[in-house]
């Protein structure tokens, strides 16, 4: 009794961490519309104020912080959380040990923070839950291109700190949904028809491409960076060669399969992880189409064998029919699309607005 009426004296939220990085943006402007939950919205750094005026409430916190999100957390019933906040490849290389506490640690204190609401409402926080293509490995780039499109089980041995970090954090998902303490007395473990009182959900991302931001710290950054170096005027080092070739979509491609997952019914999923991706150029491909929209580009190819290594392990191109079957799933652009529809226009009105 004494529950039900702290549940009921809360406010009805969704929680977003990270919320300043490039998915948050994109994302804050979807949920913001008219939905009857409060934003709560978290990041390491200052939140900008476009953002911030979306949001009911925004805080700078850290994940791992588990304190710092308990008192943020006190006077909400968290219903929905989406948990962006992450170190990105390129950078959880040069710092493994920081991007395992930020990626794992923060992973599980969400983790606990869901079952722990969904124990005290008694209905399930849902946790959507952004992985990657990084999960993936090959032992070399024959057995990469031989493979072609993988499905969601296939290859995942991942050969850096965040796809380990992303292979593993989908494994938690999983038991916290299925399986948390599931010896306890009191257990609230879910099976494969009751999820539990978490209700995890996950997208893996293909290299994902905005037209109003830039990425940081990632390896699939170089076609995003082309085209906004291209937009801007100034030439660009592509780090990777031009024949390698790995997935994208567009950024409201993202947002939008991110929330239909996020709407599905939860007994037509029959998976906790899918992929999804719209295209697979390679960074050749990329670049003539950049040509074409601004002739006056200026693109060379100096490859960083280090960082190609990483691209080299990744697919070429990720098999998506399940997220298409569960929850309707569909590339909106090809990649010719994409730059005529959704990118050139943006991206042009973007830069002749600060210039
Ligand atoms: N965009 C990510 C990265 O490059 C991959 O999902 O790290």
């Amino acid at each position: 009794m004494e529950q039900s009426n702290l549940g009921e004296r809360r406010k009805p939220a969704v929680f977003i961490t990270g919320a300043g990085g490039e998915v948050g943006h994109g994302l804050i402007s979807s949920l913001s519309g008219d939905r009857n939950l409060d934003i709560v919205a978290t990041d390491l750094r200052d939140i900008e104020q476009s953002l911030r005026v979306q949001c009911a409430e925004t805080y700078l916190a850290d994940v791992c912080d588990r304190d710092a999100l308990d008192r943020l957390l006190a006077m909400y019933q968290v219903k929905e959380i989406y948990h962006l906040a992450a170190v990105l490849s390129t950078r959880a290389e040069l710092a493994p040990e920081v991007a395992h506490q930020v990626n794992v640690n923060g992973t599980v204190n969400i983790l606990q923070i869901a079952a722990e609401q969904g124990r005290m409402y008694g209905e399930p926080v849902k946790v959507v839950f952004p992985s990657s293509i990084a999960v993936y490995g090959f032992g070399s780039l024959t057995q990469k291109i031989q493979a072609g499109a993988v499905s969601e089980y296939e290859y995942c041995k991942p050969s850096t700190m965040y796809g380990c970090n992303k292979l593993y954090c989908e494994h938690l998902g999983r038991y916290y949904a299925h399986s948390y303490r599931q010896l306890a007395q009191d257990s609230v473990a879910g099976d494969d028809k009751n999820r539990g009182v978490v209700d995890f959900r996950c997208v893996r991302y293909p290299g994902l491409i905005s037209a109003e931001t830039i990425p940081t710290g990632g390896t699939s950054d170089f076609v995003p960076e082309m085209l906004h170096a291209a937009a801007r005027g100034v030439p660009y080092k592509c780090f990777i060669r031009e024949d390698s070739r790995i997935p994208f979509m567009t950024m409201p491609e993202a947002i939008d399969a991110t929330l239909k997952l996020a709407a599905a019914p939860r007994n037509s999923l029959t998976q906790i992880v899918y992929n999804i991706a719209s295209f697979s150029p390679s960074a050749g491909e990329v670049a003539e189409l950049v040509k074409q929209h601004f002739p006056k580009a200026n693109i060379s190819f100096e490859p960083d064998e280090r960082r190609q290594a990483i691209v080299d392990s990744w697919p070429e191109a990720l098999d998506c029919s399940v997220a298409g079957n569960d929850w309707g799933f569909a590339p909106t652009y090809t990649l010719e699309k994409a730059f005529e529809e959704y990118l050139v226009p943006r991206i042009t009105k973007q830069y002749e607005s600060v210039s």
